[in-house]
Formats: structure tokens, sequence, C-alpha cells
């Protein structure tokens, strides 16, 4: 039996290239090897998005950019996470037998309540219970299917951790039930700079997205920031934004004669975004239109979605039963 490899996408904004090189382009990678679960995490943006409409904008986006990026829905398991009812029941029992001191720690709970007692706001200020339940309905997204391996960003780990430790604690009270889940994180990936040179970030506002059309993706480019060196000055590629970009979707030949080239100045920063603009076009326009093809039937999109998830309650169905049988939940034969 192969392993399991999961891993989740929420849909609150455009996916960008911090995404795909630190987790997608990963997470499909992991498929060849494992068995994979793959999934669009609707709930965990309902505490975020308020308007429905976006809601289902972004998770048709999130569907047709995994599709679009290679994702074989006939080898890998492919779901909306609101299609899967076990998740959110076992969320509420492991909610049962996880310490609030737990999730106490956990840092984006944490970075909220200290910015409101840094503005002088009560510290609960504008948190919702979805916010700090958030690493519980993760952790039943994870172990519902028995996961070995969970690809993300290094923004996750902590998230992945929580996961295990809830995890563990169940396991403690009422035997061996869950698999203990890893975190995959790919480190080189992860440090991506957004267009400020900032981590790029969707909190940031700094991304570039990945299917931006020519155009914005053009002005996304040409607007990532630089040291002020001159065309004629020498440059260091690795300490320079557009470089940490470039090198990931160039060729080995085309980065090594740019680093040449900043060593050796007289080449400036404009013609460095050139290059990057059309590396990423060259790398992104067909699964662009793959990408653009995949959104305009969002029917298509539902039954393939609905028959990952039909696959996904059936593989997580054994894990919920050993689960009530461990805590001693009866059911009287009514199934969902
Ligand atoms: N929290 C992840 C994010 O913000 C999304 C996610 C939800 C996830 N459930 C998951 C990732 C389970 C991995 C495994 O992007």
């Amino acid at each position: 039996m192969r392993k399991i490899s999961l891993s989740g996408i929420k849909p609150t904004g455009d996916p960008h290239l911090g995404n795909y090189l630190g987790m997608i382009r990963p997470a499909l990678e992991l498929a060849k090897n494992y068995s994979a679960f793959y999934f669009i995490a609707d709930a965990h943006a309902v505490n975020q998005i308020r308007d429905p409409k976006e809601l289902e904008r972004l998770t048709y986006e999130a569907a047709a950019t995994w599709l679009a990026l290679g994702l074989d829905p006939g080898e890998i398991t492919f779901f909306r996470q609101s299609d899967v009812p076990e998740v959110f029941e076992l969320a509420v029992i492991l909610a049962a037998s996880t310490s609030k001191g737990l999730l106490n720690r956990a840092h984006a709970y944490k970075a909220a309540v200290e910015a409101n007692v840094a503005a002088g706001r009560d510290p609960d200020s504008g948190i919702n219970m979805g916010l700090f339940t958030y690493p519980i309905l993760m952790a039943a997204d994870i172990l519902l299917f028995g996961s070995h391996v969970v690809p993300v960003g290094e923004d996750q780990r902590q998230h992945v951790e929580i996961a295990a430790d809830i995890a563990r604690a169940f396991n403690h009270a009422y035997g061996e039930v869950f698999v203990i889940p890893e975190a995959v994180i790919r480190k080189e990936a992860a440090e991506i700079p957004g267009i400020d040179g900032r981590k790029m970030s969707k909190s940031y506002g700094n991304i570039i997205p990945i299917f931006a059309p020519p155009d914005r993706l053009h002005a996304r480019v040409m607007s990532i920031v630089t040291d002020s060196r001159t065309p004629n000055q020498p440059k260091n590629p690795d300490e320079d934004n557009l470089f940490a970009i470039y090198k990931h979707f160039a060729t080995p030949d085309e980065s090594y004669a740019m680093r040449r080239k900043y060593f050796q100045g007289g080449f400036g920063y404009g013609e460095v975004k050139q290059a990057l603009y059309e590396a990423l076009e060259r790398t992104f326009a067909p699964a662009r239109a793959r990408y653009e093809s995949f959104l305009a039937d969002r029917e298509y999109l539902d039954r393939l979605l609905l028959a990952g998830a039909g696959k996904a309650r059936t593989a997580g169905a054994p894990m919920l039963a050993n689960v009530h049988e461990a805590v001693g939940i009866r059911h009287s034969g009514v199934i969902f």
C-alpha cells in the first residue's frame, strides 16, 4: 500500500508564484509516489470571506488552478472540503480531546490577539471561533485520511505540528487510531520574495498571481523593487529580488548566463525584469489557457469535484468508524 500525501488550498485570493513553488509543484511531484488527496479548503475560507459569490468564484479558481497545473483527477483524489461532511464530524470529536492551551499557541491566533493589544483594543476584537479552532478543522482534514505527509509552505508548518499533537493526544487516550502526519516543506522555494521584497504572501498584498493576464503580469514584474544600482554597475544576483524569482523559472543555462551578467555589469534591472517576464510567460502561458477553459465550465468542475468527494468519503469512512468505536459513539444506522 502506498503512503498518503494530503494537502489543501484555502481559496481566499489569487494563487501566486510562492504557492506554486512552495506547495502546488511539490505536491504534484509527491503524487507520483504517494496516494494523493488534494482539496479546496472552502470551509476554512468561510472564516475570512463574507461574500458567498466571491467564495464560490475563488473555489472554482482554486480548482481550475490545480487542474491547469497538471493535477490528474484520475490519479489524485481531488475534492472540495465542504463535500465531505465526515471532516466536520471528525473536527467536532477532535475538539473534545484538544487542549485549549494548544490552540492559544497557534501563530495566526496569537498574531491577531497581539495586533489587538498593540492597538489598545479588546484582545478578542474581531476574532471569530473559526480562526481559533482553525487548527482543529485542519487536523480533521489531515487525520481522516490517515495522511503520512502533508506538503505545505513554511507558514503552515505549525498547523501540521498541531495536527500531529492532536493525533498523539487522541491516540494516548484511546489507542492507536491515527497516523501521525509530517509536514513536507521545500525550504528553497519557501522564501520567494514578493514585489516589495518581503516574502511573497497574500497577506502582504505583494504577490505575483500565477495566471494574471500578460499585461497585468508584466506590470507586476516591472514593479518589483530593486536596489538603485545603475545599469553599468556590477550587481549581486544573490541579493536581488529579481534573480531570486528568475532562477526558479529560467533554464540552468539561462540562470548561469544571467549570473554572469550581474557580476559584469552593463546590464540594467529593466532588462532583468523583461527576461523574468518572458520566463514566467513561457512557463505559464499554456497552463493559463487551460485555466481559462476550466473556469468557463463550472458544471464540469462540479462533476469532477463531486466524483472526487465520493472517493474521499469512501476513503475516510473507515477512519471515522474507528473513531466512533474508540470514543463510544454508536450510530443507529443513520448515515449522512
Ligand atoms: N491552512 C492551509 C492554508 O492556509 C489550507 C489547508 C486546510 C490545509 N486544510 C489543510 C493544508 C490540510 C494542508 C492540509 O493554505
